[in-house]
């Protein structure tokens, strides 16, 4: 699926104004989930900018006590109906955990497809493993794993799963929710061109064959910051600087 480069992750986002804004700025990808209990607040958003809702993909992603097989389908509608909307266009399994069973659930997501709940299935935090086990069990490509990635956090098997299978990767918290700030490599390459660490490290993840990401913000001068942060080409030299970074900061572990 084509997914832009730059979407915007809501995680914390209860304003329906910052939606509409992000919407104005330029963002086509809203990205939301059941346990940010804000999908009311992301329709809002979405009903309120004149941004035709066609024009928008629309994530959230299923938590793990919606997992259940029984439980995917009033699940998946209950986000509909706290997103006003018909469909969603991307459906996640949020964790390979609680009710999941790769058997069932998988049955239960197809089943919801079928419906046309969702135009595509999708999963996150999900190993090479489990992605296979996942997809071996379901007729649907899954098209997306999004998962946490940004230079404190390197998942190198992981996008090269997804290059050699060809999926999408949708990077979480790509400014590590804001630990690259500090970061003297990062800051180094950012002074060089001019930069945020921000759009360095926005840059970076965007470096990557098959990635896109979707950095948080609420106000509009870090939502069009973000957005413009497309525009920042790294050199081959700053790239392998930050990929020689070794700090692991896993923000979101299992
Ligand atoms: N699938 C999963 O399990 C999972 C887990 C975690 C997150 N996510 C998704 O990923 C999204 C992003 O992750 P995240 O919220 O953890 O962290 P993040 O995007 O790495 O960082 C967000 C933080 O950085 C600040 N910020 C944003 N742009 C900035 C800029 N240009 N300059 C300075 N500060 C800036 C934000 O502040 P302001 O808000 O003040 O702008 C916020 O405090 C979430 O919203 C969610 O949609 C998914």
């Amino acid at each position: 699926m084509d997914l832009p480069p730059v979407g915007l992750g809501t995680m914390g986002i209860d304003d329906p104004s910052a939606i509409a804004t992000a919407l104005d700025a330029g963002y086509r990808h809203l990205d939301t989930a059941q346990i940010y209990e804000n999908e009311s607040v992301v329709g809002e958003g979405l009903a309120d900018s004149p941004v035709p809702r066609e024009d928008v993909t629309l994530a959230t992603k299923l938590w793990v006590d919606s997992l259940a097989p029984e439980d995917v389908e009033p699940g998946t509608q209950a986000s509909l109906d706290r997103l006003g909307v018909d469909r969603v266009d991307l459906l996640y399994v949020h964790r390979p955990r609680g009710g999941y069973d790769p058997e069932g659930t998988m049955a239960a997501l197809e089943a919801v497809h079928a419906e046309g709940l969702t135009e595509h299935l999708a999963v996150s935090n999900f190993t090479p493993e489990q992605y296979e086990r996942a997809q071996s069990n379901c007729d649907v490509a899954l098209v997306a794993n999004q998962i946490e990635f940004h230079p404190l956090f390197q998942q190198a098997d992981l996008l090269e799963h997804a290059r050699a299978h060809e999926y999408t990767v949708v990077a979480y918290s790509p400014l590590a929710g804001g630990e690259v700030f500090d970061v003297p490599e990062i800051q180094a390459i950012a002074d060089k061109h001019d930069a945020s660490p921000a759009a360095v490290s926005i840059a970076w993840v965007l470096s990557h064959e098959n990635v896109v990401t979707i950095p948080k913000a609420s106000s509009r001068e870090h939502l069009e910051a973000n957005l413009a942060a497309r525009e920042l080409q790294l050199d081959p030299e700053d790239i392998e600087r930050i990929d020689g970074i070794e700090r692991e900061v896993e923000l979101f572990p299992e």
